[in-house]
C-alpha cells in the first residue's frame, strides 16, 4: 500500500514536472509581444471595415464590425494588464458616439465619431511608447473580396422610409 502510494506520488511528480514547463511556455506564448500585435492587426482590419461599412451606410455590418473592434480591444487589455487604465477610458467615448451614430443611421455623426476613434487609437499608442504606430481614417478599402453594400432596404435614410 505504502509502496504504491509512493509510486503514484513519483509518477505524479514526473507528470507535473514535465507538464509545468509546457504550461509556462504556453502562458508566455499567449502573452508574447507578437500576440498583442496580432490582436491589434485584427483591430486594424476591423477599423477599416467599420469605416467602409459606415461610408456605404451598411449600418448592420458597421454595428457588427464595431462589436468586434470592442471585443479585440477588450482582449488586448485583459491580456496586457500593464496597459494603463486611462488608455482604455480614452477610447470609450468615441466608441459610444459611433454606437449612437449607427443606431441613428447618421452618416455625418458616424464620420465625426470615427475620426475621434482614430485619435483614441493613436492616444493609446503614444502613451504606451508606440507613437510610431499612427492610424489614419482609411482612404480606400483593401478588401476587394467583400461587398460592403447594404442589403436591400438597409442603409436608407430613416427620414425617407
Ligand atoms: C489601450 C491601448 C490601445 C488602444 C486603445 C489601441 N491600441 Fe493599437 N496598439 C497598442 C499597443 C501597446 C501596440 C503595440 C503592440 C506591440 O508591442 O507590438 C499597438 C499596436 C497596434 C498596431 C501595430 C500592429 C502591427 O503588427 O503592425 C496597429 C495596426 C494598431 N495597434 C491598431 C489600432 C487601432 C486601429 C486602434 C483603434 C481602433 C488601436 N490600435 C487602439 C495599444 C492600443
Amino acid at each position: 500500500m505504502r509502496k504504491s502510494t509512493k509510486y503514484l506520488a513519483a509518477v505524479a511528480a514526473i507528470a507535473v514536472g514535465s507538464v509545468l514547463p509546457l504550461m509556462v511556455a504556453a502562458q508566455t506564448a499567449q502573452k508574447s509581444p507578437a500576440r498583442l500585435a496580432d490582436i491589434m492587426s485584427a483591430v486594424q482590419f476591423r477599423h477599416s471595415k467599420l469605416w467602409t461599412a459606415g461610408r456605404q451606410k451598411n449600418w448592420e455590418l458597421a454595428g457588427y464590425e464595431l462589436e468586434l473592434v470592442k471585443s479585440s480591444l477588450t482582449d488586448a487589455i485583459a491580456l496586457y494588464t500593464d496597459i494603463p487604465v486611462e488608455n482604455i477610458t480614452m477610447i470609450d467615448p468615441p466608441i459610444k458616439s459611433i454606437e449612437s451614430a449607427i443606431a441613428a443611421r447618421n452618416a455625418a455623426a458616424f464620420g465625426k465619431a470615427f475620426g475621434e476613434l482614430t485619435t483614441g487609437c493613436n492616444s493609446c499608442h503614444q502613451s504606451t511608447g508606440r507613437s510610431f504606430i499612427v492610424m489614419t481614417v482609411p482612404t480606400a478599402s483593401p478588401f476587394g473580396n467583400q461587398s460592403f453594400a447594404p442589403r436591400q432596404g438597409e442603409g436608407r435614410d430613416p427620414a425617407r422610409r
